[in-house]
């Protein structure tokens, strides 16, 4: 397979798409062992998107008749939303176990991966699972990858400097890159099943939690009743998902998610427009011409700012 080097990963081309060494073992296991089941709800997100506030969202909405979000004993208090909804090819499929039993799982399973839309196993295309997609404005994509890849102290060099990353993700080579075909294809797929496949914004969730929780539940097939809205449990649970409430949790502060990665990577700044902060002007020329390039007539509208 072709191969690449980004930061201290190697990736493979593998099916399109710029693949990292270390999950390809699981990626492939997952396309060829995992069975779909209807009620499946499977997050796919292009990394560095919101994946982590998307299972907390998703998590704590489909569980709320049996677990209130306002609980003092809800499991996202004492466990990252990686713990809860795993993703398939880092934690579910890997070399240790290369087809686990999820049979047994709890209804609604729920479960998460980056792979783009064309990599899935066949049986999530053939069940009538749903899948929730979420993707970012690319310029606070890039920025946060980058602190995720440099952390815990950010250090310019030209081994992994910001131009670096930019020049990269131009030519396409990232982790489950390139970005415009991981975005395009799940847009795309969204416009012919809107009844499987919901296609959120991170910058509408920041500008409008609530209105934004409304669909969610509604395409999940669990929308919130008069009742619930009436008790405000919308707003319990877009609390008990926010930025600031997970951050600051002993779990997310303290504890690994495993070696080498600690859960608070996870919640570094949580805003739109960051990207001002770090990208020069002329990297973002390049960005946006590429874009405009890249998702001309597609109907994708990116908010760079709030
Ligand atoms: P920043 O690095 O810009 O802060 P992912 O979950 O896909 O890995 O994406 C991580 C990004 O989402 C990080 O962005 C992180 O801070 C942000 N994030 C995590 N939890 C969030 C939440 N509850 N609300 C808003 N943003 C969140």
């Amino acid at each position: 397979l072709p191969c690449a080097k980004f930061w201290d990963h190697i990736l493979y081309k593998y099916q399109g798409y710029w693949m990292p060494s270390r999950q390809l073992n699981g990626i492939i296991s997952f396309q060829k062992y995992f069975k779909a089941q209807n009620s499946d709800i499977i997050l796919c997100t292009f990394p560095k998107s919101g994946t982590t506030w998307l299972k907390a969202l998703v998590y704590t909405t489909l569980n709320r008749s049996h677990c209130a979000p306002n609980s003092a004993t809800h499991p996202l208090l004492a466990c990252n939303p990686h713990n809860l909804v795993p993703y398939f090819e880092m934690q579910i499929y890997g070399d240790e176990n290369e087809n686990p039993n999820l049979e047994n799982l709890p209804n609604p399973r729920i479960f998460a991966t980056h792979l783009p839309f064309s990599l899935l196993p066949p049986s999530i295309s053939y069940s009538n699972c749903r899948i929730v997609y979420i993707c970012r404005n690319p310029l606070d994509q890039l920025i946060s990858y980058w602190y995720f890849f440099t952390s815990p102290s950010p250090n310019y060099n030209e081994t992994n400097s910001i131009e670096e990353l930019v020049k990269m993700f131009e030519e396409g080579i990232c982790m489950y890159g390139p970005f415009w075909d991981h975005v395009l294809e799940y847009w795309n797929k969204s416009i012919e099943r809107k009844d499987r496949i919901l296609f959120l914004y991170y910058e509408d969730l920041k500008e409008d939690i609530i209105s934004q929780s409304i669909r969610l539940a509604d395409f999940l097939g669990l929308p919130f009743s008069e009742e619930e809205k009436d008790k405000g449990v919308i707003e319990d649970i877009s609390r008990l998902c926010s930025f600031r409430n997970l951050k600051e949790l002993e779990v997310n502060k303290s504890e690994d998610l495993w070696p080498g990665v600690p859960n608070n990577i996870f919640f570094r700044k949580g805003e739109v427009g960051d990207w001002v902060n770090h990208l020069s002007p002329a990297m973002v020329e390049k960005i946006k011409k590429l874009v405009e390039e890249k998702f001309k007539d597609s109907g994708i509208t990116f908010k760079m700012t709030s």
